[in-house]
């Protein structure tokens, strides 16, 4: 299990020597002599800090606090030259994970970060739990409101609807040099009223407790559906769009509801890359899953927005309703599968969709 290792400690040698077998094992490692610098290095990112008891602006046991405080996930391993009952005593007070004594064997340190690193982890996904339990929460609370309300805004646009092609129908018969410009306002009107019908049509859908259709499904065919529908998009807004399916094999699912997911995770692809943009779909198989990937080379999701995107109405586009993401996780989560936010190979986000593999009879 790897994770972000922060070495604050002075003696540089010993510093390179940690950072070159820690990054052997596949952690990610930086290294810092002050606690200033460890505090602005370590920011969202620590997971296990190494820091030694003496440090040029301050002691070891304080930093610690400092950087639990920062990053409440963390653990902190201290390191000393010379150890005392009380600086061990000053030590356990403060929180830290473990306290060594220099020169450490290389296996003890490493039994240690593993125990740290494992501890992290499992606190980093009891917290991811709980946010999603409270994405959960919001989502029912707000799905009850709008399910009402969005019937109720149906209805008067359906009327407008009916009233704008009589008005339509009105206009055309007038005289050409007339037309014009009644037809372009009225033009205007009629694209609003389309978005603000897909905005309620992705209400209601939200709303709705799903009903999943589960049955074995191939993937393959499912996903190149999905491509050949959007690729008139991709086109259009001048997206190259890759799909490899090879891997893709029979999972257990509603062919309707992952349509819309795939559809969803595309869109927002295109929305993220500029014109002459890439966007990459590829499947990987697992023992008992099968993920899809998709991939774009745009900015990718900003750290600041990384927890937010599956709330309910968090959206950064002036026409975006800010559901997308939300319907797509309520659907995998309903499949036992899983929705994932990473960095893409092409430098953009990359989305992936873990979904099971359909069971034999
Ligand atoms: N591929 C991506 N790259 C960068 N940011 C993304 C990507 N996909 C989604 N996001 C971010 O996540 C936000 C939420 O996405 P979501 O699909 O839920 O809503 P939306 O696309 O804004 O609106 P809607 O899907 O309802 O039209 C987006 O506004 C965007 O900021
Ligand atoms: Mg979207």
């Amino acid at each position: 299990m790897s994770a972000h290792i922060l070495l604050v400690e002075d003696n540089t040698d010993y510093v390179e020597n940690l950072k070159e077998i820690f990054e052997e094992l596949g952690h990610e490692v930086r290294s810092v002599h002050t606690c200033a610098g460890a505090r602005e290095v370590g920011k969202g990112w620590l997971q296990v800090a190494l820091v030694d008891l003496k440090l040029p602006d301050g002691d070891g046991t304080a930093l610690a606090r400092q950087l639990k405080d920062d990053n409440p996930d963390c653990e902190v391993i201290l390191l000393t030259g010379h150890a005392s009952v009380e600086s061990a005593a000053e030590a356990v007070r403060a929180g830290v994970w473990a306290y060594l004594i220099k020169p450490c064997a290389v296996p003890d340190l490493l039994a240690t970060l593993d125990k740290a690193t494992r501890h992290v982890h499992a606190q980093q996904e009891k917290r991811e739990l709980a946010r999603r339990a409270q994405v959960a929460e919001k989502l029912a609370a707000v799905g009850t409101l709008t399910a009402g309300l969005s019937h109720e805004i149906r209805n008067p646009l359906n009327a407008a609807v009916l009233q704008l092609s009589v008005l339509e129908r009105r206009v055309r018969k007038l005289e050409h040099t007339q037309q014009g410009p009644l037809l372009e306002p009225l033009t205007l009107v009629r694209d609003e009223i389309r978005r603000l019908e897909h905005i309620v049509q992705d209400f209601l859908q939200f709303a709705r407790p799903l009903q999943l259709a589960v049955k074995p499904t191939a993937l393959g065919p499912l996903l190149q559906k999905v491509v050949a529908f959007i690729i008139t998009d991709a086109d259009r807004r001048q997206v190259g769009l890759e799909a490899d399916t090879s891997q893709a094999s029979t999972i257990a699912g509603d062919a309707d509801q992952l349509r819309q997911v795939f559809m969803n995770l595309l869109l927002n692809a295109f929305d993220a890359v500029k014109e002459g943009g890439r966007v990459r779909l590829s499947c990987e198989a697992h023992p008992d899953a099968i993920a899809v990937h998709v991939d774009d080379d745009g900015p990718g999701v900003p750290a600041e927005h990384a927890d937010r995107i599956f709330e309910p109405f968090f959206t950064t586009k002036s026409k975006g309703s800010g559901l997308g993401l939300p319907i797509t996780h309520a659907i995998v989560s309903q499949h036992g599968g899983t929705l994932k936010v990473t960095k893409a190979p092409l430098g953009g986000a990359r989305f992936t969709v873990t979904l099971p593999r359909a069971t034999e009879r």
